[in-house]
């Protein structure tokens, strides 16, 4: 065993993978082949099931079983209208694993996930809520920093682990997001007590992946400085940041909040409409980027270490390039 497998063991067991690194549910990005990929090459892959209605995560479920033996989870958001239903096809396939995103879990969701054996995986954005979740029966928590692709909080990794690790790592596996590019970091967090990682950008050009062709040559162009927080213009008017590549579409959603709040001023919609234009402006727009490739329109979401993606190659090659990197910080 190497020092990293040992400093990995309890986090590789709890997923049931060779090493302890998730493949962070990436929408529209994290589906059959994506996500049998990373568990086949010893990793954990998760399946992106918050925009899917039930029927749908249904298939992909089956899909995926097809196509790997090895554990994977299953990530659904919080406040998916029909996310009983969703956990109800979840026990169907017996999923060993699943991760909810989004907020605190709703009354039963948790229950009904342990119903049917499965373990229940949460985000925790600050302590008091790791320790509430932990006492809600959650069987292991994600960090996740504001270095991370897509939708974020206000804290860095850096400063999340520090504050939140310490104090849960002894009673739940606790896995580390956001920023991690580099084997070097996935030591530096393990060696801190993370039972493992989470990774999201850092597998987007992956060879498996079924992202658009310009949506990955955006990835291999991007650097830490163009993946920008979307910015809320105005205080009545709640924009929960998301993480992307600068484009026209950002600009633009600046546009439409200055535009929304005078509409608002003048007395031309009320609140519950001007939140609803600002809530609807990103509805599809990662889908855009992501299948239909308009990076310049479309929410083309990345995390601050892409500009460390700089080939497109095979899953395998990424993780092992991330391990020998880790090994080698460790040795
Ligand atoms: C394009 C993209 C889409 C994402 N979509 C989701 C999602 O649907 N649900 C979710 O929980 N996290 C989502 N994430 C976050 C990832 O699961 C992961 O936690 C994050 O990418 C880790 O940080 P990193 O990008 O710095 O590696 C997304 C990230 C990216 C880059």
């Amino acid at each position: 065993m190497t020092r990293l497998t040992t400093l990995m063991t309890r986090g590789a067991a709890f997923l049931g993978s060779d090493v302890a690194i998730m493949a962070g549910a990436m929408s529209w990005i994290s589906e059959r082949n994506l996500v049998s990929a990373m568990s086949n090459a010893g990793g954990f892959g998760v399946i992106a099931g918050g925009a899917m209605p039930p029927e749908l995560l249904d298939k992909e479920i089956e899909a995926t079983k097809a196509m790997t033996a090895r554990s994977f989870g299953v990530n659904l958001i919080t406040m998916h209208p029909q996310l009983l239903d969703l956990i109800a096809v979840c026990a169907k396939h017996k999923v060993s694993h699943v991760v909810l995103a989004g907020g605190l879990p709703p009354a039963g969701a948790i229950e009904a996930i342990k119903a049917f054996g499965a373990k229940v995986i949460c985000f925790a954005p600050a302590l008091a809520l790791a320790k509430k979740l932990i006492r809600s029966g959650v069987d292991a928590i994600v960090i996740e920093g504001m270095e991370a692709g897509g939708h974020i909080g206000p804290v860095s990794t850096s400063v999340l682990v520090q504050e939140i690790l310490p104090e849960i790592k002894d009673q739940v596996p606790v896995f580390v997001a956001g920023g991690i590019g580099r084997g070097e970091m996935m030591a530096s967090y393990v060696e801190q007590g993370a039972a493992g990682v989470q990774i999201g950008t850092r597998l987007v050009c992956a060879t498996e992946c079924i992202a658009h062709p310009a949506f990955k040559k955006a990835f291999l162009r991007g650097n830490a400085r163009d993946a920008i927080a979307s910015v809320q213009i105005d205080p009545r008017l709640p924009v929960i940041p998301v993480r992307a590549l600068k484009n026209a579409g950002t600009e633009e959603f600046t546009r439409k909040q200055v535009e929304v709040a005078a509409m608002l001023d003048r007395g031309e919609v009320d609140m519950a409409a001007a939140q609803l234009e600002i809530e609807h402006f990103w509805a599809g727009a990662l889908r855009r980027a992501v299948i239909d490739g308009d990076v310049e329109n479309g929410s083309v979401m990345a995390g601050q270490i892409v500009g460390m993606v700089k080939t497109e190659e095979p899953v395998a090659d990424i993780l092992a390039a991330l391990v020998a990197e880790a090994e080698a910080a460790l040795a």
